[in-house]
């Protein structure tokens, strides 16, 4: 029953696999630990396949299955879109549901290439309609915390910025590309490889901690050059980066350390980064993601040394609303996190960072990369924005 003070947020989720099932988890979840004025409703699930559909919409509560994104468009009972697909579907369905006025849940990259991006902006914003992108590492409490210790000028000026994002499973060359398993391997689906999957991750979190990334200079491989098509059955050249590294230069003079590669045997998503200021650095990594790692050259001499923060006390970010002090969260939270905020700005009026235009911002590094390792020159980014 829906309360007077109570308004509906119709959801209609676009795709239900990893990111339909983690998006569909947060908006179940999100009213009963973060209470809001905005009460998600699981409304519209569309899916091509009709069978994986109804039985996703089934287990996880929607009311409606459609097997096209355009009857979500047309829909009176929809108030916000949320894109799970691939890449190279974002912009014409974030593009299509703006123009219908719905609000934008889009997950990340945001675009296949600066241009979509632009376009994509536009039209959110002509709109006026409410938007964000899933960049959602922002909210595991610990790199939120990162975000805090930063705005109170505990590391002073910073130095450095590094970051890795470090995974292992496409080292096989029999791994075909392509197809609803493997969109990731085939550039016309993903865009890019570990640029626009990994290093994108690693990029909007560097740019809100540490503001825009003016330049950058970056070497990407392809280990395997040619991979079988699921789609075509045939043996395809592989369009995307395998592993890509970049240097580069924050606006605020500090300089920034990136990788990034599915070929590091052993690794599953080691996404990790420190920072280093003049009086204190910052360390994390998500595979300890409730730890955040803290040096402070300020403290007394004989007792300095990293602090390992077990980020779960009631005054740390989001943790009142979960558990006792001690008892950890997960991966999941951070995209209920996100839910969270999303509405938090719908009641509040503001902007539900990051915005498409913020994302975008990531877009213009990720093309700039790309656009170094082909000229093997530094390239400007002209990212700016970042909240
Ligand atoms: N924020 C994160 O941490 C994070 C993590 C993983 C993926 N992602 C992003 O989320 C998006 C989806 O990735 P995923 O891992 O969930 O992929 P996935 O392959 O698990 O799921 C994609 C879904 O989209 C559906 N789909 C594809 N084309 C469609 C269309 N035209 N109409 C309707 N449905 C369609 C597929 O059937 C599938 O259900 C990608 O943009 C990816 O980069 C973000």
């Amino acid at each position: 029953m829906v309360s007077e003070m109570t308004k509906e947020l119709r959801i209609a989720m676009i795709g239900y696999g990893f990111m339909g099932k983690a998006h569909s988890n947060a908006y179940r979840q999100v009213g009963q630990f973060f209470p809001s004025r905005f009460q998600p409703v699981l409304q519209v699930l569309c899916g091509r396949d009709e069978a994986k559909a109804k039985a996703f919409a089934q287990a996880w509560g929607y009311k409606h299955v459609v097997t096209d994104w355009r009857e979500v468009i047309a829909r009176d009972d929809v108030d916000a879109v949320d894109i799970c697909t691939p890449n190279n579907s974002h912009a014409e369905i974030a593009i299509a549901a703006a123009k219908a006025g719905k609000m934008v849940l889009c997950e990340k990259p945001l675009s296949m290439d600066v241009e979509e991006g632009e376009r994509m902006v536009r039209a959110i914003e002509s709109a006026g309609v409410a938007n964000t992108v899933w960049y959602n590492y922002r909210r595991i409490p610990a790199v939120t915390m990162a975000k805090q210790l930063i705005g109170e000028g505990r590391l002073g000026k910073i130095f450095h910025f590094r970051a890795q994002f470090l995974q292992d499973w496409t080292i096989s060359a029999d791994l075909p590309q392509g197809g609803a398993g493997l969109w990731r391997l085939d550039a016309s689906a993903a865009g890019s490889g570990v640029t626009g999957d990994l290093l994108a991750h690693c990029i909007d979190t560097a740019q809100w901690l540490n503001g825009p990334i003016s330049r950058v200079v970056a070497r990407t491989e392809t280990f395997v050059k040619e991979r079988v098509h699921i789609l075509s059955g045939k043996m395809e050249p592989v369009g995307i980066d395998d592993a890509c590294e970049f240097i580069c230069d924050f606006e605020n003079g500090s300089l920034g350390n990136f990788e990034s590669t599915r070929y590091a045997r052993g690794h599953k998503a080691k996404y990790s980064f420190e920072i280093n200021g003049e009086n204190a650095s910052i360390a994390w990594d998500l595979h300890d993601l409730h730890r955040l790692e803290y040096f402070d050259h300020r403290d007394q001499s004989s007792l300095r040394g990293w602090r390992s923060i077990h980020v779960t006390d009631g005054d740390h970010p989001y943790m009142k609303q979960w558990w006792v002090p001690g008892l950890a969260i997960g991966y999941e939270h951070s995209f209920i996190h996100h839910v969270a905020d999303f509405l938090k700005s719908l009641e509040s009026g503001a902007p539900a960072h990051p915005t498409f235009r913020e994302a975008h911002e990531t877009g213009k590094v990720c093309a700039a990369i790309l656009k170094s390792a082909k000229s093997e020159r530094w390239e400007l980014t002209g990212a700016s924005e970042i909240r």
